[in-house]
Order: structure tokens, then sequence, then C-alpha cells
């Protein structure tokens, strides 16, 4: 079967077909799947009924695999092995959270248009999320293009951010929906990294704009004024424009390129219906900026 590329919007994410992810993927294959998310950063296939050993093994195609992102639950608590993000509503019974359990309420932030992992030093390259139970009112993804909200921009501010640096971290994005109850141990991998505000792709050359809930204040400037800033620019960034709806079809496997595009979840019945996803991640080869890593 041939691979073929159906762009969504003329710029902005885009349909693939012809590889099965069931399956090793050749070398062809996997240049395919990159050079579509060096284009259009956010690719659908569809049709992609896997196990976790398939996602992960389809995963591991395009770098390391990030581990431990479900913060803010016990080990013991966990539905799936740490190598997933477990970014369902249901409990390791496999029913959905009770309303005030705590990995329901830190996941909340996920409501908030963020970039995955960049609260770490190395921050995340692909997020590979797999729909095995989808729900058919809300619970729609939503990607937003950072290359083309930084194109946008007018010069001046394209100057005055190009070296900004903004520090990173769960706190400052689960603080904003007022979740602030982490346990002792929770609290170290918390601390702010910090990332560039301007980031230019390594294969594109295209520049972007790194924005997340996850950021907390701007390096060098008062907390309040930074946030200000970063408000306004998460807003220019997210207007409709800019911005693409995934709406799920079961088995649909989502790839988006974190160093270019942020997204964020839309509400749904999360105490009532079962909203089955997994994702598996991979990171970048190193900091935004110069610091040790994690
Ligand atoms: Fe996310």
């Amino acid at each position: 079967m041939p691979i073929e590329t159906h762009p969504l919007t003329p710029h902005f994410a885009a349909r693939l077909t012809g590889i099965d992810a069931r399956q090793a993927l050749s070398r062809q294959e996997v240049a395919a799947v990159e050079a579509a998310m060096d284009r259009y950063a956010v690719v659908v296939m569809p049709g992609q009924d896997i196990t976790d050993a398939q996602q992960l093994a389809f995963s591991r195609n395009f770098g390391p695999l990030e581990d431990g992102a479900n913060s803010g639950a016990r080990d013991t608590e966990l539905r799936l092995p740490t190598v997933f993000a477990d970014v369902s509503n249901l409990g390791k019974d496999g029913d959905p959270l009770e309303r005030d359990n705590r990995r329901r309420l830190a996941a909340l932030a996920n409501r908030l248009w963020h970039s995955d992992a960049s609260f770490r030093a190395v921050p995340a390259r692909y997020s590979i999320l797999s729909g095995r139970i989808v729900v058919t009112s809300g619970g729609n993804t939503e990607f937003a293009d950072m290359r083309a909200a930084y194109d946008a921009l007018d010069a001046a501010t394209k100057a005055e951010i190009e070296d900004l640096v903004c520090e990173h971290s769960l706190v400052y994005s689960r603080g904003q929906l007022g979740f602030s109850e982490f346990l002792t141990d929770e609290r170290a991998p918390m601390k702010p990294v910090r990332q560039r505000l301007v980031r230019t792709h390594p294969v594109t050359g295209r520049k972007s704009l790194f924005l997340a809930a996850h950021i907390g204040t701007i390096v060098g400037w008062p907390r309040p004024e930074a946030m200000a800033f970063i408000r306004d620019l998460m807003e220019h960034a997210t207007q409709p424009e800019f911005v693409h709806v995934h709406r799920w079809t079961q088995h649909d496997l989502v790839i988006w390129d974190n160093r270019t595009t942020m997204h964020r979840v839309r509400r749904f019945d999360d105490l009532n219906v079962v909203r089955d996803m997994r994702r598996t991640t991979t990171r970048c080869d190193s900091p935004t900026v110069a610091q040790a890593a994690e």
C-alpha cells in the first residue's frame, strides 16, 4: 500500500495512510512519518488497532522514550507501566476515577494549552497518542501551530522575545487550576527548568514559540509582568486560525511534535463514560538552553 499524506489544513496537521503501526517499520516508513511531521507537525494515522507492545515498538522509531510521566500518582495506583502516560480517566479497576481523585484533579491541567514535558530539562519531541476507547461527546484534542503563531508576530515582538528564557514546572500549570496538593516526594522533579521561548526546528530551520501552561515566569523579569506577557502570547498563539481540532475515532494514532505545537483536551463527561487513551512520548536530543540535563 502506498504511503499517502492528506493535509487537514493547508499547512498544519495531516492524515497519513499506508503504514501499519503494528508491524516493524522500514527506514523509508520512518522517514515518511518524520517528513510529514516536519511539514505538518500533527499526523493522524487512522485505523491503528495496536497493543501496548506495538505502540512501544512503533514509538521507539522516533527517539528514546520518556518514562514516569504519570506524576501525581503513586506507582501502585497506576493502570499502565510508567513508560506510558495514562491519559485515560480510568483507575486500576478500569472504572472512571472518582470526582476528588488526586490523579484526576492533577490531570485536569491537560485542559490548559501546553506542550508535553516542557517541564523537563530535555523536553519531549513527539507524543504518540492511541485512542483505544474514545468518547462521542466532548474529549476533542485541539492543536495549535506554534510556527504559524511565531510567523504572525510583528518584527518588534520577534526581536524582543528572541533570547528570552522561561521557567516551566508542573507546579505552575496545576497551580493555575488551584491544584497544590503535591506529595513531598513529588516536589523534587517539579523544580522549574529553563526553556527558550523561541525554538528553531533542527530540520526545517523554522522558528516557533515554545509556550505551555507550565510556564511560571520569564528569567530576569518580574513575575507578574512575565505572566501578563505570556498570557498575551498564549492568546495570540491559540487564535482559531492557528488551531486544528481533532475529533477522535477509535484506533486513531495521533502524533504531534511538542517542539512546534501546543495542545489541550476538551471537557467530557469523565465521571461516567470511559475514555481510554494511551500516550508514549519521545525525548529531544538536548535541552533548549545550556543547563544540566535531568
Ligand atoms: Fe498533553
